[in-house]
């Protein structure tokens, strides 16, 4: 979603404003904008289109000022042109938003009918005229703010400059994320720790509802009543300058080389290396006495969710339901109390999973979430957090991220097995050590590079691909399948192999190639049969297999990439990865945007 910031200090504002939007822009990218206070009072620079072109109208016309706010964005209300370009100023005040406001209309009917001429189309306008609007009256500013404030309903992060106040920042948090950012002698604002990470050591997140008065000196915290409230201060590790590509073409391409890294280091969290028992952190809960899961989450981090239920239900012998958080937050699902609640994200902000976890918790599941972002919201709100040890995931597709996440869920089924009695001593052992060897077995996947090109070239072509697997595998081709939407812009749709006699055998022909995962397992015959029909009737058939399946196709399948042979276990996190490279490289055959694809931004902060 939109990524905002703000800094109130005695150095140019605009370069360090600047700087941390470029470390913003994976949440947003239709345009982007930075106000500050100049000599004239507010002063603007605003561009459509990614942060590059606001960088050149920047050089042309620079903005002084050591107070000023920033933004990037993903267009909600409103076409992603200049003239809907945060900041918005309106007399006295300049406003930049992430989320919707969900009254706007009535707002701006009022305004407008109090006089107020509206020139964009934005929600965001709204706040800004509502804010001049009290100003006008002859309200200071933090009470105009705060009046202000207590009229919007939707979700919000907002960072707010005033005319005549050299040295004020206003911000506010309601169902968006926000941080404080703590300097010497200067204060920031920032839609996540990352945007404020070389600025700053010192955090503070402002709660749900809160509104806080920055100024060089300090900062005060007000909650929804206004009352003042102290926060928390977090000492975070100082990182340097923007996250680097390291001589990757993209961040896709980076990301997607740290696999057996992330990997490795996110089991070293949860497994001890000495014991080799699954460590968790203290837990509110008893794991053996949970009846149930209810898993929820979006987009790939679902589809961990999905692997996450084979593993639960086949492993742990424990019951499981599970749902896009989109739908699982107004399901209302009758739940009997202590039963678990297992959330994913890797950003921890993504709208409709916090609703879900905050549905989860008042119907009384214990909490447990897992995530990359371990100061994020839903970090705060869960009663526990299993972190990925993924680092920053800049590619706005997500890659790493989802094979971290597999291996947290992989070795919370161990867990959860063992105290359920499901999983014995010597089970746990052989699916740890298939743990441990992991990150070797993804480092051998890079050899397959040729294998995956030749794949590539095939899909490239095609204006509709179909991606399937069976059982624990169902889940990766699901990931590739969004993958390639996302990237190369190609149709995809992943079916159950053996659903696709119930339907989309329809559409195949020489011009829909089928990606097919099929490791060696107890499944493969079935994949097998439906891999015959499909051919059957002119499909190309392109498939992810380990050598002896490979062994196995040679009369059936176009291209083969031979995978590593592991045990089945731990399949979906290997097959994960040349199925996410698969993507990537047809991705760079269409020429398209591979870290800013279009439409979308990572951290979806509205519903
Ligand atoms: C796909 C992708 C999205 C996210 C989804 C959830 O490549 O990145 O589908 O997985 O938006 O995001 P988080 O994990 O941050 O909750």
């Amino acid at each position: 979603m939109c990524g905002i910031c703000g800094v109130v200090g005695t150095r140019p504002a605009a370069p360090l404003i600047f700087e941390a939007l470029r470390r913003l822009e994976y949440r947003g990218y239709d345009s982007a904008g930075i106000a500050t206070l100049g000599p004239q009072g507010i002063d603007r620079r605003r561009a459509a289109g990614k942060l590059d072109n606001l960088e050149r109208v920047l050089h042309a016309a620079p903005l002084d000022g050591t107070t000023g706010i920033g933004h990037t964005r993903w267009a909600t209300h409103g076409s992603p042109n200049e003239t809907n370009a945060h900041p918005h100023a309106v007399g006295g005040v300049a406003v930049v938003h992430n989320g919707i406001i969900e009254n706007y209309e009535t707002l701006r009917e009022e305004l407008s009918a109090a006089g107020r001429v509206f020139t964009t189309e934005t929600d965001t306008e709204t706040v800004a005229q509502l804010v001049d609007s009290l100003l006008e009256q002859g309200l200071a500013p933090e009470e105009a703010a705060f009046r202000a404030l207590r009229r919007l309903e939707g979700a919000y992060a907002l960072a707010m400059i005033f005319t005549g106040h050299e040295g004020l920042m206003i911000g506010a948090r309601h169902g968006a994320p926000l941080a404080v950012g703590i300097g010497e002698g200067e204060m920031f604002l920032g839609s996540d720790s990352l945007a404020l990470a070389p600025l700053a050591r010192k955090i503070a997140y402002l709660e749900d509802g809160d509104w806080c008065v920055l100024r060089p000196g300090g900062v005060v915290f007000h909650d929804a009543r206004g009352e003042a409230v102290e926060r928390p201060i977090q000492t975070v590790a100082l990182i340097g300058g923007a996250v680097g590509k390291d001589g990757y073409r993209h961040y896709m391409e980076k990301e997607l080389h740290e696999h057996p890294v992330v990997i490795g280091q996110t089991l070293q969290r949860i497994i001890d290396p000495v014991t080799r028992q699954i460590t968790l952190p203290d837990l509110p809960f008893a794991l053996e006495e949970i009846p149930r899961a209810v898993i929820t989450a979006c987009g790939s981090a679902f589809y961990a969710g999905l692997v996450g239920r084979y593993w639960l239900e086949a492993e742990a012998r424990l019951p499981v339901d599970i749902d896009v958080a989109s739908e699982m937050r107004y399901r209302n699902p009758p739940l009997s109390e202590g039963g678990l609640g297992l959330l994913i994200s890797q950003s921890g902000e993504t709208a409709d999973t916090l609703a879900a976890l905050r549905g989860l918790r008042a119907a009384k599941q214990h909490i447990l979430s897992v995530l990359n972002v371990e100061t994020s919201t839903m970090a705060r709100e869960s009663d526990v957090t299993l972190g990925m040890v993924a680092g920053p995931e800049i590619s706005v597709a997500s890659t790493k991220a989802f094979t971290a996440q597999l291996s947290v869920l992989a070795a919370l089924t161990i867990a959860i097995g063992q105290a359920r009695g499901a999983i014995g001593p010597a089970r746990q052992q052989h699916l740890i050590a298939c743990l441990l060897d992991l990150p070797s077995r993804a480092a051998e996947v890079f050899g397959q590079d040729e294998a995956i090109r030749a794949m590539a070239q095939v899909i490239a072509e095609a204006r509709d691909v179909l991606y399937l697997g069976r059982g624990i595998c169902f889940p990766v081709a699901l990931e590739g399948a969004l993958k390639l939407k996302e990237i190369s812009y190609i149709h995809a749709e992943a079916y159950a192999a053996g659903e696709m006699k119930h339907g989309p055998i329809s559409l195949i022909d020489r011009t829909v190639p089928i990606v097919a995962i099929a490791p060696s397992t107890i499944l493969f015959d079935k994949t097998l049969s439906n891999l015959q029909e499909a051919k059957a009737r002119g499909g190309r058939i392109l498939v992810f297999t380990d050598a002896k399946g490979a062994a196995r196709l040679r009369d059936l399948a176009e291209i083969v990439v031979v995978v590593p042979d592991v045990d089945a276990f731990v399949t979906p996190i290997l097959y994960t990865i040349p199925v996410q490279i698969l993507a990537y490289e047809v991705a760079l055959l269409k020429g398209t945007d591979v870290d800013q694809p279009r439409n979308l931004a990572k951290s979806v902060t509205v519903e």
